[in-house]
């Protein structure tokens, strides 16, 4: 099986995409919506939330497991895959969604190590948008420095996002606060010309049609749940023992009351057969 984890109900983003990619894969979903928001808290909390919640998916049978969350992966999902997994689970693994979305945005990939493969790229704008936590770990900076050091990324942390998208709060409230943050990062910008937008948050894409709205037109938003799923695509090429042999399907659990968490993500993703589980 493989596990997707979100601190709340935006790994279903990523969810989605993974079902509509490998239709013949089992999915179980843990969304640890009893403590998120993750984004505004400290590294340590985020952490220990991160491993517990890794944890419950390793228990309930996942070998692989996707950290469906940006904040989550940039607190420490190298020192998650360098030292906690091959001490306490050595035949199991755990993938992010940061690297693929910034090897999808400069066009160079992790294997690209030559000064041309870096050069080749013309300076270019990229806005990302993410939690407070996720910004200030400079993750996605410090990636595409790595890759293409002609990519200026400016970031925007949009921390009333998570929270009212978790709270189901009305259009009109999201779209106010969308355009807040949009308007702070093109003030900053002042005539620099921004050619595409990052949703560094995996919660964003519930709303990318309001960031669609706020943004210019002609700037290109990278989608991050399909970019995972191309990424998930080649690892499981590279490691088909990490390929399920269960009945395809998805289980969704939550570790709060998973019936208000069902109308959320019937909201979201117009599925109303999915049904939350309880997983204190
Ligand atoms: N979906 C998580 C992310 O990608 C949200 C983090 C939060 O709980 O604040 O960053």
């Amino acid at each position: 099986m493989i596990g997707i984890f979100d601190s709340g109900s935006g790994g279903l983003t990523v969810f989605r995409a993974l079902r509509d990619t490998f239709p013949d894969q089992r999915f179980v979903y843990y969304g640890d919506h009893g403590n998120a928001p993750y984004g505004n808290r400290d590294a340590d909390t985020i952490y220990e939330f991160t491993v517990s919640s890794l944890e419950r998916l390793f228990e309930l049978g996942c070998s692989l497991i996707v950290v469906a969350c940006n904040t989550a992966a940039a607190t420490g999902l190298r020192r998650l895959q360098q030292t906690w997994l091959p001490t306490r689970y050595p035949d199991k693994r755990v993938i992010g969604v940061i690297v693929p979305m910034v090897e999808a945005m400069t066009g160079v990939p992790w294997s690209a190590e030559s000064d041309s493969a870096l050069q080749n790229h013309g300076k270019k704008t990229v806005a990302v948008f993410a939690t407070r936590y996720t910004v200030e770990s400079r993750v996605f900076v410090e990636e595409a420095a790595k890759r293409a050091p002609n990519v200026n990324l400016v970031q925007q942390a949009c921390p009333s996002l998570v929270r009212l998208i978790e709270a189901n709060a009305p259009v009109q409230d999201l779209r106010r606060a969308v355009r807040r943050y949009v308007t702070l990062l093109m003030r900053r910008l002042g005539e620099e010309r921004l050619d595409g937008v990052l949703l560094g948050c995996t919660h964003y894409p519930l709303i990318e049609d309001l960031f669609a709205e706020a943004i210019p037109n002609d700037v290109e938003i990278f989608s991050q749940p399909k970019v995972t799923a191309s990424s998930l695509a080649g690892y499981l090429a590279r490691h088909p023992e990490f390929a399920c042999g269960h009945e395809p399907g998805a289980t969704f659990c939550t570790s709060t009351n998973p019936e208000y968490i069902t109308k959320l993500a019937w909201r979201f993703l117009g599925d109303t057969n999915m049904q939350f589980n309880a997983l204190p």
